[in-house]
């Protein structure tokens, strides 16, 4: 038994977007307040942001990040987080039943990603309690030179030059009815061309994204995105696609699988942007912003938020992620890959503390989990890649999930502009128990002589996790055996996927 596949460079996916390795900051639990930002703190700069925590965003390679939420959003007044401190309302935020002291808005955000090279902001709009005039005057504030109140009271602020934000989504998850403000498809489609329709007369170079479904699994999917785009076709840049997945009555095998969902989600998504720009007659693409994406427990006791009383920053969504995380976090990044031509946007939620790859303690110190790793790894290689074709042969598994999977999930990428350069090859190997031979014939690829190294994820015990009594438990491993060898039909690459496991592997 052993997973086969050819790499030819002449066969490509596609170039990656950069933004395929972004992250989301919502307010939300310890995501922003003890967090990002914790004021006091000894790591604190003078702008209250922590610089442990900095310092490991700029390792883990994040690019787009979404703000200010996810489901706050929909009951958020931006207004309250600009302006003068101590004039800055305290509210109740009821999307997550917590205490918004708004010490944090849009320009301490601004600030923070001014501080992370690569990064550029991502806002959402609120369309759940508000609409058109609100995202028009938050879209003045943020973006317009000056000599208006709103970009004027920027400018008093203390940015003077506009943000210049590029992204926008045009509100959030409103399909689901835990949204505040929630819509049907028709009443969204609506609004949201109508809100897109508006603000790109105040600011033509803007990209917008249009709110897709919540899940796969949600009764409108695939009728929701139809009605939208019927809407809204030709007024936005991208639909969006969120999904989040969790071992549950202990089937590993099936969240091993979780990518292989993920990735029929992507084609469903594909399938109805192309039915709708074929109905249009529209040689328009619509690409995806998969702009929330991760492993969440969120079907575990106390993950919701109804039964607690009202709080500052509550300890929420606090997953503590485990190395069988961390594959299938790898696995789903290479899913992403495997979609680079259609997928241009996409969001691990979040990025400190809530649901994380980087968790803190207030007062104390920073630690990267499990999952830090295969997204780091993957961003620092893939980043301004072109993905390769990769049809992977290998021995399948029954699951009761997904059905019939195949062991092992693969890409591979190569720099975009350049014939000899390295190649880096990702593969999830999702038998618990199985080592499994890897075979790549290297067609076209005379140049790559030898492994530069094959480092991986898995670990003996695969519940084992960082956390703050032993925050460096999991990390990279190197990964022995590898080799390229010449043989009767060129070179090919030799390796063993071990059991439970995502691994790198660099030729050059
Ligand atoms: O990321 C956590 C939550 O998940 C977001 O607020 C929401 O958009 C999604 O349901």
């Amino acid at each position: 038994r052993a997973a086969r596949f050819v790499l030819d460079p002449a066969f490509e996916v596609g170039r990656v977007d950069p933004r395929l390795f972004g992250s989301f900051v919502e307010h939300l639990g310890r995501c922003v307040y003890t967090g990002i930002y914790e004021p006091g703190h000894p790591a604190a700069d003078r702008d209250g942001l922590r610089t442990d925590v900095l310092e490991l965003i700029r390792e883990l390679g994040v690019t787009a990040i979404r703000y200010p939420g996810g489901n706050f959003v929909s009951g958020y007044r931006w207004e309250d987080g600009v302006g003068p401190l101590e004039q800055r309302p305290r509210r109740l935020d009821p999307a997550w039943r917590s205490i918004e002291t708004n010490a944090f808005g849009l320009g301490e955000f601004i600030n923070a990603l001014r501080k992370i090279p690569g990064s550029e902001p991502m806002l959402a709009v609120n369309l759940g309690t508000r609409g058109v005039q609100e995202a028009l005057d938050l879209l003045e504030y943020a973006n317009h030179p000056g000599e208006t109140t709103l970009s004027d009271q920027r400018a008093a602020a203390g940015d003077k030059q506009p943000y210049g934000v590029r992204l926008w989504c045009l509100g959030n998850e409103m399909d689901g009815p835990w949204q505040i403000g929630h819509k049907n498809a028709e009443e969204y489609g609506r609004l949201a061309a109508a809100t897109a329709w508006a603000m790109r007369l105040i600011d033509p170079d803007i990209e917008l994204v249009a709110c897709g479904s919540s899940t796969r699994a949600m009764d409108t999917f695939g009728t929701w995105e139809a009605t939208v785009l019927a809407h809204t076709y030709d007024l936005v840049d991208y639909i969006s696609m969120h999904a989040y997945y969790e071992e549950k009555d202990g089937d590993r095998d099936s969240f091993l699988a979780s990518a292989a969902d993920m990735e029929a989600f992507i084609d469903g998504v594909v399938a109805t942007c192309d039915h709708a720009a074929a109905v249009r007659k529209s040689g328009k693409r619509m690409r995806i912003s998969f702009d929330e994406w991760n492993v969440w427990y969120s079907t575990r006791p106390g993950a919701g938020p109804e039964t607690r009383e009202w709080a500052e920053a509550p300890r929420l969504l606090e997953d503590v992620y485990t190395v069988t995380d961390a594959v299938v976090v790898g696995s789903m990044l290479i899913a992403l890959l495997r979609h680079a031509d259609r997928v241009a946007i996409a969001c691990l939620a979040q990025l400190v503390n809530v649901i994380a790859p980087i968790m803190t303690e207030p007062g104390g110190p920073a630690w990267r989990q499990t999952t830090f790793f295969p997204f780091a790894e993957t961003a620092k290689y893939a980043r301004d890649a072109r993905v390769l074709a990769v049809n992977v042969h290998a021995p399948t598994h029954e699951t009761a999930k997904h059905g019939s999977v195949p062991l092992v999930h693969a890409t591979a990428v190569t720099a975009a502009d350049s014939e000899h350069a390295p190649v880096t090859i990702f593969a999830v190997n999702r038998s618990q128990s199985e080592a499994l031979p890897l075979q790549v014939d290297l067609r076209g690829l005379d140049h790559l002589t030898r492994v530069i190294e094959h480092v991986g994820i898995h670990d003996e015990n695969p519940d084992a996790a960082n956390t703050l009594a032993e925050p460096e438990r999991v990390a990279l491993r190197p990964i022995e055996g590898s080799a390229v060898t010449v043989t009767g039909a060129g070179r090919a690459l030799t390796a063993t996927l071990p059991p439970l496991s995502w691994s790198l592997i660099r030729l050059g």
